[in-house]
């Protein structure tokens, strides 16, 4: 069946066009991601293997206020959307009519920011006549772990650290996840974000810290771990961001010299509470396998802390590299591969909706969205 006549059925019957493609040819899936401050695009073949991946980071625009403005993020992800899946595309070797799905987040995120990439994608879709899929911000980045190889398989483990969310998932299948456990408060990046700021370290704070925690003593200024229930997977990192204040005020002589040592303490306390949760969850669930996925399994502390306690429990470890950890639309196709294969003809609703806040359902079939957590 040629190119036409396939488009000639897809314009019809989307499903079909979709298990036809997905028979006979490598499913080319563009990925776009607008929830936050990067305007991503990237071109991802059967779910693993990445063609292209474009970031375009707005970072620099939002870093005079310490932290990212929803109007200024809207108006960039606006004037970046075509040039920066057009860049995807020809660094993937291929024209729009090669593209055979679309995979667009739906949330959680900032709304105008979302609307921006979710609105070109579903156009992007519909005049091409090929599928599209609404994926959950939260399922792409447990999908980032496919995206390297190895790749764990189902089911295993997995922390979610990034600057929106903290939550730990028992990952049952591509369509699946259960959501064990979340923050009641700030998210473990947040925190990072926050207490950069404190110090005055500038904006995102993630990896300022862990830079100068590298050289600083972490045992020296011993900040509290707050573990809430010891059985449980929910996190709070209030507590710990108001402790820093709290020493930041006390020394407002000399704390700018003990700035390593507060990086340092600071990131095992919240190093240590992720470390105890994951392991934990594994072992709750028997799972001989962890993801660590987000901004902040970007941190290398994490990494090898979880590492360590994983390897003397005979528990695989799988971080992706860290430009995959933070946000990117390369994990949005990847997921939105799989959620197009189980959704099939109820993929691609246009009158689908963005969502701000998360929602932690298992996934639900009437749903335009095809959201696993
Ligand atoms: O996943 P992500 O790019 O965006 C969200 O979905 O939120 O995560 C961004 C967060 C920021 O809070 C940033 O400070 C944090 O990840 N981050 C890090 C590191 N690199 C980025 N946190 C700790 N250590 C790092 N090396
Ligand atoms: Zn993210």
């Amino acid at each position: 069946m040629s190119r036409d006549q396939r488009m000639d059925f897809g314009q019809r019957c989307p499903a079909f066009l979709y298990f036809i493609g997905k028979c006979f040819f490598d499913m080319k899936i563009l990925g776009i991601e607008s929830s936050c401050d990067e305007t991503a695009a990237a071109v991802v073949e059967d779910g693993v293997t990445t063609l292209s991946a474009v970031v375009s980071s707005q970072v620099e625009m939002h870093r005079p206020y310490g932290g990212v403005v929803p109007e200024l993020a809207s108006r960039k992800h606006l004037e970046m959307i075509v040039p920066v899946v057009s860049q995807a595309l020809h660094a993937a070797g291929i024209d729009k009519n090669q593209v055979d799905g679309v995979a667009v987040t739906q949330g959680p995120g900032l709304i105008g920011a979302l609307l921006v990439g979710f609105c070109f994608g579903k156009a992007f879709a519909y005049a091409s006549g090929i599928p599209w899929i609404g994926v959950d911000h939260l399922g792409g980045h447990i999908h980032s772990v496919f995206l390297t190889s190895p790749s764990p398989e189902f089911p295993f483990i997995a922390l979610l650290a990034s600057g929106g969310h903290t939550s730990i998932y028992y990952v049952i299948s591509h369509t699946n996840a259960q959501c064990l456990g979340q923050t009641v408060d700030d998210a473990a990046g947040e925190a990072f974000d926050k207490v950069a700021k404190m110090l005055g370290l500038g904006y995102p704070g993630g990896k300022v810290i862990a830079d100068l925690a590298a050289t600083g003593d972490p045992d020296r200024i011993p900040f509290p771990r707050s573990f809430l229930d010891k059985n449980a997977f929910d996190f709070s990192f209030s507590g710990l961001k108001s402790a820093v204040h709290r020493y930041i005020q006390t020394h407002s002589n000399d704390y700018k010299d003990q700035i390593n040592d507060i990086a340092a303490g600071f990131q095992d306390a919240v190093v240590d509470v992720l470390t105890y949760k994951v392991m934990r969850a594994a072992s709750a669930k028997d799972c001989r396998q962890i993801a660590l996925v987000g901004g902040v399994a970007a941190n290398q502390r994490l990494r090898e802390r979880v590492r360590s306690h994983a390897q003397k429990s005979g528990i695989a470890v799988f971080a992706p590299p860290p430009d995959l950890c933070g946000d990117n639309a390369a994990m949005i196709a990847a997921a939105g591969y799989h959620y197009l294969n189980a959704r099939g003809e109820r993929a691609g609703d246009l009158n689908a909706d963005v969502y701000s806040r998360a929602t932690y359902t298992k996934v639900n079939s009437s749903s335009s969205a095809g959201i696993a957590i």
